[in-house]
């Protein structure tokens, strides 16, 4: 599924180069060894980035990772009207955004087709135009991902919405109202495009059983900078005083936890010592006691995180993801790759995606030994992975793959890349930079 059209994402993230390399190849068993730099958090700056939507303003957002899905949401809202201003610095990627015109029906719909956070745009551009039209956002096929609360909680707030041969027409003449949403469930993007329409709307909206994820409070925060009245996230429980006309921010993105987890999984696997800079153990949350009884010993320093394998190797645990602060869904196929090559037995229960064990089949052909019945997963430790060619089927299936790759002994090739560029900053060229033999031999680079 690789890009339609380079151009229009080139020209919205000039930082951003078609990866041609379809193809990603590593030759595994070398341990990693330096400093590996955590990028910002990708599911942090895509309801960032939209926030901008929200105000004339400039918005500045520093420790953007530069990522596919950063310069697909950017090519999506330069169709909107909006101006980008990028800077690359040792720091580094940054982007100011300047929204002082916004047209919402000039969304492009294969675009908003290869990214589930399109879906934030919704409210956000009825909070500030009184209308949106956007086709049904696509994504990771990791499960049903319906998008009925966004709907539903929108509709509380005034909005009509009309669906219609797969497009979603919103509208809120005059203006969205504060309301009481209870969500059936606390959805991350949910909760997301509710705080995104309520800062604007009249009146006062409470989110009940909201996500309480680390990105939500970011979001919160850039959004709190901008002048809106937020109280409460982070908790079950969010509470906006709406109607604020918002002005501009300064917003540095939150570290990526998941990346970080991931890298902590492969220097272990690898038997290596990376120093995971900006990482913290509090960002690991419930990942943190699961990775140290899997035997990866994790060391606080002043420039992050020090991770390795513990003496005594690695051994099998048993998770069962849920919303923060339970174990993170987007962990769970990094930590299997990990646990793939543990002493003992797992069983990984996954209660978030109803598809999210499609990496089993792939890890299984370099000599993973799991069986999936049901929603969990039952992974034997074996001695050790070989090589294979595998295909990357979501975004965090291909970070399990690298880890098994890097682990394994002979050649792993990885197809589909598009889904590892999506979610994470480089990852090649920094693993390359760690004593990674990782190669896309058809690139210009790592
Ligand atoms: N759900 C509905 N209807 C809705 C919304 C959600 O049924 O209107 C269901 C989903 O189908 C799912 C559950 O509720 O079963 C939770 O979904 P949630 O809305 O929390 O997920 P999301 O907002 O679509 C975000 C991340 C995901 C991450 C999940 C859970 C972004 C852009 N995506 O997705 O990240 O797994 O929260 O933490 O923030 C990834 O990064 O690889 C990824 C998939």
């Amino acid at each position: 599924m690789s890009d339609p059209r380079p151009a229009s994402l080139q020209a919205a993230a000039p930082w951003w180069r078609p990866s041609g390399g379809q193809a990603l190849v590593i030759r595994g068993g070398r341990p990693l060894t330096g400093s590996y730099p955590i990028s910002g958090a990708k599911n942090a700056v895509l309801p960032l980035m939209v926030s901008a939507l929200l105000t004339p303003h400039l918005v500045t957002l520093h420790n953007v990772p530069a990522s596919l899905d950063v310069a697909v949401l950017a090519a999506l809202l330069q169709r909107l009207g909006v101006d980008m201003h990028w800077s690359n610095t040792a720091a580094g990627l940054s982007v100011t955004i300047c929204a002082d015109r916004v047209h919402p029906g000039n969304i492009d719909g294969d675009l908003v087709a290869r990214m589930r956070a399109s879906v934030l745009l919704l409210g956000a551009l009825l909070a500030r135009c009184g209308e949106a039209r956007l086709p049904l956002p696509g994504g990771d096929a990791i499960g049903l991902r319906g998008i009925d609360f966004h709907l539903a909680g929108l509709r509380a707030m005034g909005a009509d919405i009309d669906l219609a041969s797969g497009l979603i027409h919103a509208t809120a003449r005059s203006g969205l109202r504060g309301a009481d949403i209870l969500l059936p469930q606390p959805s991350v993007g949910a909760t997301e495009s509710l705080l995104l329409a309520a800062v604007m709307a009249r009146g006062t909206t409470v989110i009940r059983n909201a996500a309480r994820e680390p990105e939500i409070v970011d979001l919160a925060q850039c959004l709190a900078s901008m002048g809106g009245k937020i109280s409460g996230a982070g908790s079950h429980a969010i509470v906006v005083e709406g109607g604020t006309t918002l002005a501009g921010a300064v917003h540095t993105v939150m570290p990526d936890r998941i990346e970080l987890g991931t890298l902590a999984c492969a220097a272990a696997v690898t038997n290596g010592e990376v120093l995971l800079r900006h990482g913290r153990t509090d960002l690991l949350g419930a990942a943190l006691p699961v990775l140290q009884a899997a035997g990866v010993v994790l060391r606080e320093v002043e420039s992050g995180l020090i991770a390795c394998r513990a003496k005594a190797g690695l051994a099998g645990v048993d998770i069962v993801t849920q919303p923060y602060p339970g174990f993170a869904t987007d962990l769970q196929a990094p930590v299997m790759a990990l646990l793939s090559v543990a002493k003992g037995v797992s069983a990984i229960t996954e209660t978030i995606f109803e598809q999210r064990f499609r990496h089993v089949g792939e890890l299984s052909k370099m000599g993973a030994d799991i069986a999936v019945h049901g929603r969990t997963a039952r992974v034997r430790g074996v001695a050790g992975l070989r090589g294979a060619a595998v295909t990357c089927t979501d975004v965090r299936a291909a970070a399990a793959l690298v880890i098994a790759g890097l682990g394994a002994t002979g050649e792993t090739i990885l197809g589909d890349l598009d889904h590892l560029d999506r979610g994470y900053d480089r990852m090649a060229a920094k693993l390359a930079a760690c004593g990674a033999d990782i190669v896309r031999p058809d690139d210009r680079q790592p």
